[in-house]
């Protein structure tokens, strides 16, 4: 047991210096080949089976994996996936260089706004939604955290598809858009208008703009979504539910599609 710890504490060390200890992952700048790239390493739930914990890891590391490869396909700029390994439970990425959107929304609040850049962030951001909605792609975790400008091109590239899965109902994309109105209100309250100007890149880019403009606008209260209401709450994301309809919150097994 012992030496089975000091293998693991040497694997983890082996992956890179570590930049992000989260709830579910941890984030490590790694070297591939010569190609500065990103780790990320699944870990086990301790109060899980340990059977059911790695099948359940591997689950997500393999939608992840799925995900972000089809939202490429899409036309949605994504880090490259260089590895993914089913043992360690991790997937290896593209190292992305840029600044996260959530960076320069914070500046324009500190130093004021750059409207131009603005404008152009917002309506990559609508684009880039609509491209993956279309294509029955839900992100699941649209915050600005989530977003990398790429340095050099200034092109917008869309990150951690940990919690993504595929849909085709409106309602899931409406939760989509919704994720991200919440996480713009708390945190860039400075930026105005900026869901306005995402909205309408996304009616430009969706065809299917207007069911999902229909849901977003009558309020998540009966929504029934593939999403997680804890997901929302920022609890765990464990398990999985229906939005509360009526009264009555009804469980739902969530398998990432
Ligand atoms: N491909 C990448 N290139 C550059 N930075 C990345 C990349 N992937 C993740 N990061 C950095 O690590 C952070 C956490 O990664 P993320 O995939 O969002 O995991 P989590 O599920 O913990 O949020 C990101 O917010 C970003 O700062
Ligand atoms: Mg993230």
């Amino acid at each position: 047991m012992i030496f089975k710890m000091e293998v693991d504490q040497e694997q983890i060390e082996s992956f890179g210096v570590l930049l992000k200890q989260g709830a579910e992952a941890r984030i490590f700048d790694s070297d591939f080949v010569g190609r500065r790239s990103i780790v990320k390493n699944r870990f086990s739930k301790k109060y899980r089976h340990p059977a059911l914990d790695s099948k359940l890891t591997l689950r997500r590391l393999n939608a992840e994996a799925r995900c972000m490869t089809k939202a490429r396909k899409l036309g949605v700029p994504t880090p490259v996936l260089y590895a993914i390994d089913p043992l360690l439970h991790t997937l290896t990425l593209e190292f992305v260089e840029g600044k996260a959107v959530k960076d320069i929304l914070l500046d324009f609040g500190l130093y004021g706004i750059n409207e131009e850049l603005m404008n152009e962030l917002a309506k990559q951001i609508g684009v880039a939604i609509g491209k993956l909605h279309d294509g029955g792609l839900i992100h699941g975790d649209l915050t600005t955290s989530n977003m990398i400008i790429r340095e050099g091109t200034n092109q917008l590239v869309l990150i951690d598809f940990g919690l993504s899965f595929t849909s085709t109902i409106p309602e899931d994309k409406a939760v989509d858009l919704y994720v991200l109105e919440r996480a713009l209100l708390a945190m860039h309250s400075s930026c105005g208008n900026v869901m306005d100007i995402i909205l309408a890149a996304y009616r430009k880019s969706s065809k299917q703009w207007s069911s999902t403009m229909n849901k977003l606008a009558q309020g998540m209260n009966n929504i029934n979504s593939h999403y997680s209401l804890s997901h929302l709450l920022g609890r765990s994301r464990e398990e999985s539910v229906k939005f509360n309809d009526g009264n009555q919150v009804v469980e739902r097994s969530f398998d990432g599609g």
